[in-house]
């Protein structure tokens, strides 16, 4: 099986003699209902289209990366690239009605853009179909389509890792990537202030916590004088994938 072939020891786990269910630092997942067998990255990857789970690839190796920098367990942070996206190729409808199920309170602006909810929906089907109970990894799945303010850790470098895997060819891509490994906060305001400049440019409407998480770490970026501009290129879909319009009007194309 191909697919999984990536995945560091430590992320599928070996449970009664036979691959089932993961593990990070000696802890072992437990697997509920009796629907998936195999290893987790055979489980998302079944759910994606080989593109997106070739980002959620890319996503997970450069958090991981990332992660012993931020005092993060690196299989946690795999743990958390790998199942981000796992509700974004659902159609919006689902989306809506998943979030319904779940008691997942839907705002103005996820109910103008529902491809936002494949954050929180896919943390609860994270949560119910795969055995991911961590609650780090949780939030960071719920949080990584719009950001936020005070955000844990894992939560702010998986919105990082997601923007900066190395799938994405965005102009200035590489001043990003190359701060990410110095300063991982400086990296992820650029990157909300990224997302904001595409969405505004192209019409489209920016989540509150997109605009908080931003004003969070500039703040506190410029008290600890480590703020300085980011003089990278264009905001295009590239960088955005997450939000692309659907109306016929021309914004790139989705990696
Ligand atoms: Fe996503
Ligand atoms: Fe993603």
């Amino acid at each position: 099986m191909g697919k999984s072939t990536a995945a560091p020891a430590a992320a599928a786990g070996q449970v009664g003699g036979m691959t089932r269910g993961w593990q990070w630092a000696g802890q072992v997942g437990c697997i509920e209902g009796g629907g998936f067998t195999g290893s987790l990255e055979e489980a998302v990857s079944a759910r994606l289209l080989p593109s997106r789970w070739a980002h959620s690839l890319g996503v997970a190796s450069t958090a991981r990366g990332l992660a012993p920098r931020m005092g993060i367990d690196p299989g946690k942070a795999w743990v958390a690239g790998v199942v981000h996206d796992i509700a974004r190729d659902l159609p919006a409808a689902e989306l809506l009605s998943l979030a319904g199920r779940f008691g997942i309170l839907v705002d103005t602006v996820e109910r103008e853009a529902p491809e936002l909810l494949h954050g929180p929906v896919g943390a609860e089907l994270a949560r119910r179909e795969l055995g991911v109970h961590d609650p780090e990894i949780l939030d960071a799945v719920a949080r990584h389509t719009v950001g936020g303010a005070g955000l844990r850790p894992l939560s702010l470098l998986l919105y990082l890792a997601d923007f900066i895997e190395p799938n994405r060819d965005f102009p200035g891509v590489g001043e990003v990537r190359q701060v990410a490994g110095r300063d991982p906060e400086l990296a992820a305001l650029w990157t909300m202030e990224k997302m904001l400049t595409y969405l505004f440019r192209e019409g489209l409407p920016a989540h509150p916590a997109t605009l908080e998480g931003r004003n969070f770490l500039l703040s506190k970026l410029l008290k600890e004088g480590r703020w300085r501009p980011w003089g990278g290129g264009a905001p295009d879909a590239r960088c955005c994938h997450d939000r692309t319009r659907k109306d016929g009007h021309e914004s790139g194309a989705q990696p």
